[in-house]
C-alpha cells in the first residue's frame, strides 16, 4: 500500500498504509491502534454504545460490517450479527457465506432472516412487484428487518457499517438538493422511540480504505463485489466526486461531513418533520407508522403475490436501457 522505505509515524517501523489526511504512515500495529481509537471517539463523542448494551451488528458480508463487529468484539462489547438474506442472486449467496464465515471462525452468534423463506418475496421481485428501484424495496426491508430483528432478540442497540465516505456522500446529496428534513435526521445515533431500536454507526470517523485495511491486516475475508444492482446510482457519483476533491485537498472529506456535525447539525435540531408526526402501531405487524399499514407491511403484501424475478432479469434490462 506504500513504498517500502516509509516508516510508521508511531515506531518507526517500516509502514504498511498511508493516510495523507493524517500526514501519517503507519505500521500494522499503529494502524490497527488508530482505527480504535476512531471508533472509542465516534462512540464516546456521540454515546453510542455503554459497557453493559446488548448490541446487534447489522453485516452485510462486506468489509465495512465485518470490521465493525470486530472491532466491537474486540472492544469487549456484547455483540451478535444480523444477515438478511435479500435473494439478490449469486450476490447474495456469497454474502452469506462470508458472514457465516466470519461468525463461524470466531465463536461468534448470527441471526439470520431471509425474505424469501419467511415474507415469500426477495428484492428484485420488489422492485419489479412495485416498478420502483431496487435500492427502494431493499431499504424499505432492511429498515424494518433492523428494527424488528433488534426487539424480538432483545438487543439494546443495532449498529450499521456506514463509514465516512457513506455519510459524506449521503450529506452530499442531502445538500445538493438542500433537503433540511433529511439533513436534519442525518445523524450517526437515533435514540430509541416508540418502538423503534437505538440505532448507531461507529464508524463514521473511518473511510472505506481504512475499513479494508483493517480487514487484510485482521485476516478478515470479506465480499468485495458491489451490489449488481446498485451500479449506476447517485451515491456511487457522490463518492467518486468526493474522492476527486480528497485527492487535491486530503481531509476535505472529514471536514466536510465532521463538520456537518459539530456545526450545522445542533442547528437542525427539531427541523424534522418525523419530529412531529404521531405515530401509531401498524394493524398488520405492530410496527410504529404513520398510516394504518407501515410500509415494509403494503411493500410485503404487493411482492409476495408477484411471481419470483430472477436478478438476472432486471439486470439485462438495465444494460439494455
Ligand atoms: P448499504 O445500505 O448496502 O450501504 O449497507 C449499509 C449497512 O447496512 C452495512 O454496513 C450493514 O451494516 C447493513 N447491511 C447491508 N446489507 C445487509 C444485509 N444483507 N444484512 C444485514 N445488514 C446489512
Ligand atoms: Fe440493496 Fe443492492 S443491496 S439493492
Ligand atoms: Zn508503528
Ligand atoms: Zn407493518
Amino acid at each position: 500500500m506504500v513504498a517500502s522505505a516509509s516508516k510508521c509515524r508511531t515506531c518507526r517501523a517500516p509502514a504498511i498504509i498511508d493516510l495523507p489526511r493524517h500526514n501519517a504512515h503507519f505500521c500494522a500495529e499503529h494502524f490497527l491502534q488508530l482505527c480504535r481509537r476512531q471508533v472509542t471517539k465516534a462512540v464516546e463523542q456521540f454515546e453510542m454504545l455503554n459497557a453493559d448494551d446488548k448490541v446487534l451488528v447489522a453485516v452485510s458480508g462486506g468489509k465495512d460490517s465485518l470490521a465493525v463487529w470486530d472491532m466491537l468484539v474486540e472492544l469487549g462489547y456484547h455483540a451478535d450479527g444480523l444477515y438478511i438474506g435479500l435473494g439478490i442472486g449469486e450476490y447474495s449467496d456469497t454474502s452469506a457465506d462470508y458472514a457465516r464465515a466470519f461468525a463461524r471462525d470466531r465463536g461468534l452468534h448470527l441471526v439470520e432472516v431471509s425474505l424469501r423463506d419467511e415474507y415469500d418475496y426477495d428484492v428484485p421481485t420488489a422492485s419489479r412487484a412495485t416498478r420502483r428501484v431496487p435500492c427502494s424495496a431493499c431499504g424499505i426491508s432492511k429498515r424494518h428487518l433492523f428494527d424488528s430483528a433488534a426487539l424480538k432478540g432483545g438487543y439494546t442497540v443495532l449498529v450499521t457499517g456506514h463509514n465516512l465516505d457513506d455519510e459524506a456522500a449521503v450529506l452530499f446529496g442531502n445538500t445538493l438538493r438542500w433537503d433540511v428534513e433529511y439533513l436534519a435526521r442525518q445523524l450517526p445515533v437515533l435514540p430509541a422511540r416508540d418502538g423503534f431500536p437505538k440505532k448507531v454507526k461507529p464508524l463514521i470517523r473511518l473511510t472505506e480504505r481504512e475499513t479494508a485495511a483493517w480487514c487484510i491486516v485482521r485476516g478478515i475475508d470479506y465480499l468485495v463485489e458491489e451490489c449488481p444492482m446498485a451500479v449506476g446510482n447517485k451515491h456511487l457519483a457522490y463518492k467518486a466526486a468526493l474522492n476527486a476533491i480528497e485527492h487535491e485537498s486530503p481531509g476535505s472529506k472529514a471536514n466536510f461531513y465532521l463538520g456537518f456535525l459539530d456545526n450545522m447539525a445542533p442547528l437542525l435540531a427539531g427541523r424534522s418533520a418525523a419530529d412531529e408526526h404521531a405515530l401509531n402501531a401498524c394493524s398488520s405487524c405492530g410496527a410504529p407508522t404513520t398510516g394504518e399499514l407501515c410500509a415494509f407491511c403494503r411493500l410485503v403484501e404487493r411482492a409476495a403475490a408477484h411471481e419470483p424475478v430472477p436478478v438476472e432479469l432486471l439486470l439485462r434490462k438495465g444494460r439494455s436501457r
